[in-house]
């Protein structure tokens, strides 16, 4: 099984981060206390976006990918891109890219402080479009992934995926809020073929709080149909530390638990998680495994520091204790129990 799913002769992954970032983690050496002077920790920073982490995490499996972004060819980002290996198409943009803050406290509270980014004028979002349809032609996969920069019309991604679709690529839509909300409300011609919500941005989507959501089985289901009903066809639903569903357009749904790990930053975990499901499908992996390859990848992902990635042999490991199968019609809650050892570290 390992084999199989280690072999990438399935084709590229092409990521838009149309809002990058340098993620940078400063450590506190207790609680954040407002007005005080803190002496902080070893800090690190790393090239983040969504669109990057997905990038990051498929490079790591050894998949092939491109990264699309937007970024002038003397921003730090470009260096840390470059140092890491990824192959870039870039655009060139006036500003830097902005920095986003994770501040880590030592009992595991982290507070993000995210800068904003810089705008996209018609003229750039024109010339990423062109880089974007020129890397996805030949492509297995386009991911869209995460927030707009500010200024950007809300259904720039819609308007995407239809540009994309003449590439015969498939494309995967990991966002939120307007964004989110704008490419469902453009209709069919506009959905993905996979979209990856979290229980938050699935809230957003059915008009209806988090908690009340993930309480009732029936109401998510009856969310995850309206994806379906909107022409979404595969549905990666990621519920965090209760691990995932996928929800497939022949309407087969199979849940996945990850095994109790120790977690140290789940920065990234659902990107890594949409990674891992691409990953598995480039290797030809059906349904109950993608999501397998998918859970385990955003655990290995949330065992490690910061926004780290995953390699192939750390999600082999997860992957192993991973409980994954069908969602029975008639079964109202997501079925198993987590069967690894309670706070046994897996990683
Ligand atoms: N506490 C945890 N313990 C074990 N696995 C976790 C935990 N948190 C997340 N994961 C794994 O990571 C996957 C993705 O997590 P989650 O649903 O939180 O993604 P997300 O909200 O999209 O994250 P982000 O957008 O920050 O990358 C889950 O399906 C699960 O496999
Ligand atoms: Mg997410």
């Amino acid at each position: 099984m390992s084999r199989v799913l280690h072999h990438h002769g399935g084709g590229r992954v092409v990521t838009l981060t149309a809002n990058p970032s340098l993620d940078r983690t400063l450590v506190l050496p207790g609680a954040l206390e407002r007005g005080a002077v803190v002496r902080l920790g070893a800090s690190s920073t790393e090239p983040g976006g969504k669109g990057v982490n997905v990038a990051r995490a498929v490079a790591a499996a050894g998949g092939e990918v491109v990264t699309v972004l937007p970024a002038s060819l003397d921003d730090p980002i470009v260096a840390a891109l470059h140092r890491l290996g990824l192959p870039l198409a870039t655009v060139d943009v006036a500003g830097a890219v902005r920095t986003n803050y994770s501040l880590t406290e030592p009992d595991g509270t982290t507070t993000k402080l995210n800068e904003p980014g810089t705008p996209l004028d018609a003229p750039t979002r024109a010339a990423l479009t062109d880089a974007l349809l020129r890397a996805a032609t030949g492509a297995a996969w386009v991911v869209l992934a995460g927030s707009l920069p500010p200024g950007t019309p809300v259904d720039w991604y819609a308007e995407l995926v239809r540009a994309l679709r003449p590439t015969g690529a498939r494309i995967a839509v990991d966002t939120s809020e307007a964004p989110l909300l704008a490419l469902l409300a453009a209709g069919p011609a506009s959905a993905p073929d996979l979209l990856k919500p979290n229980a938050e941005e699935l809230a957003q989507v059915a008009g209806t709080d988090e908690a009340a959501l993930t309480a009732d089985p029936l109401a998510l289901r009856a969310a995850v149909d309206g994806l379906h009903a909107g022409g979404v066809a595969e549905v990666l639903l990621t519920l965090g530390a209760d691990g995932a569903l996928l929800s497939t357009a022949a309407g087969e749904r199979y849940t996945a638990r990850p095994p109790r790990i120790a977690v140290r930053s789940t920065v990234g975990a659902g990107d890594c998680s949409l990674a891992g499901h691409l990953l598995a499908d480039l290797a030809g992996a059906p349904p109950v495994e993608r999501l397998r390859r998918a859970v385990a990848s955003g655990a290995a992902a949330a065992g490690l520091p910061g926004s780290a990635v995953p390699t192939p042999a750390q999600v082999d490991s997860v992957a192993a204790s991973v409980v994954a199968g069908p969602l029975s019609p008639a079964e109202p809650a997501p079925s198993a129990a987590p069967v690894a050892p309670a706070g046994r570290d897996v990683l």
